[in-house]
């Protein structure tokens, strides 16, 4: 197993979340998702859930403190240890610096970050046939434009650093798995 630390990025419906559980379990690192956390905050009526449920339903960001907490709490945890894939965080050039500072207080460095491209039209197409509850068209429009103005600058700052992988999402589920392993050079 390599133990890999990565951040997985990509606009709303890309395929980060099915490829961050599939790299996952071929790595033997958990995937991380912080939409999936606060989906289980919602879900268990928490604080945090009552907290962002409403900015979650309108496809907005929840803002950069609170994904901070939730973020630095979960890479302290011990299976994180040995490395992990971030899903869907950072998602602001804020929350890019928060990253680097919990990194360095969990004694984590960032091995790559995979950029997974699709077509807008395609990435529509795959919400709406998905159906969660911020998959309407109005949303997942809204999803899209935060993505473009908010995290397109992540993507470009982590091109500066020499760690983007950018892979190909267009393709079947398999295909696309092989890509990004052969993008952060891991055979497994
Ligand atoms: P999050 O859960 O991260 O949602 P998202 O970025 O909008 O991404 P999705 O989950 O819709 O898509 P995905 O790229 O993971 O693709 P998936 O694998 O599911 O975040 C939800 C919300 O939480 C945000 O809007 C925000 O409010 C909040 N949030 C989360 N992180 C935050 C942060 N850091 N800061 C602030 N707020 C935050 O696939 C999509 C569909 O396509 C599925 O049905 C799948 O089966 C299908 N599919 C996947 N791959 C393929 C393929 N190759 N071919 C065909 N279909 C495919």
């Amino acid at each position: 197993m390599a133990e890999l630390s990565l951040v997985f990025l990509g606009a709303p419906g890309c395929g980060k979340g099915t490829q961050a559980a599939l790299v996952g379990g071929r790595l033997g690192v958990p995937a991380i998702s912080t939409g999936e956390m606060l989906r289980a905050a919602v879900a268990e009526g928490t604080e945090l859930g009552q907290r962002v449920e409403r900015i979650m339903a309108a496809g907005e960001l929840v803002d950069d403190v609170t994904m901070a907490e939730v973020v630095g709490e979960r890479l302290g945890t011990a299976d994180a240890r040995d490395g992990f894939i971030l899903d869907g965080y950072p998602r602001t050039v804020a929350q890019m610096g928060a990253l680097d500072r919990i990194l360095a207080a969990t004694g984590h460095g960032l091995d790559a970050v995979v950029s997974i491209e699709v077509p807008e039209a395609e990435l529509v197409r795959r919400a709406l046939a998905r159906r969660r509850a911020d998959d309407s068209e109005e949303v997942v429009r809204t999803r899209l434009d935060v993505y473009r103005r908010k995290t397109e600058p992540v993507i470009a700052e982590y091109r500066q650093r020499g760690l983007l992988r950018e892979v190909d999402g267009f393709k079947g589920v398999e295909e696309v798995t092989d890509e990004i392993l052969s993008a952060v050079a891991v055979r497994v």
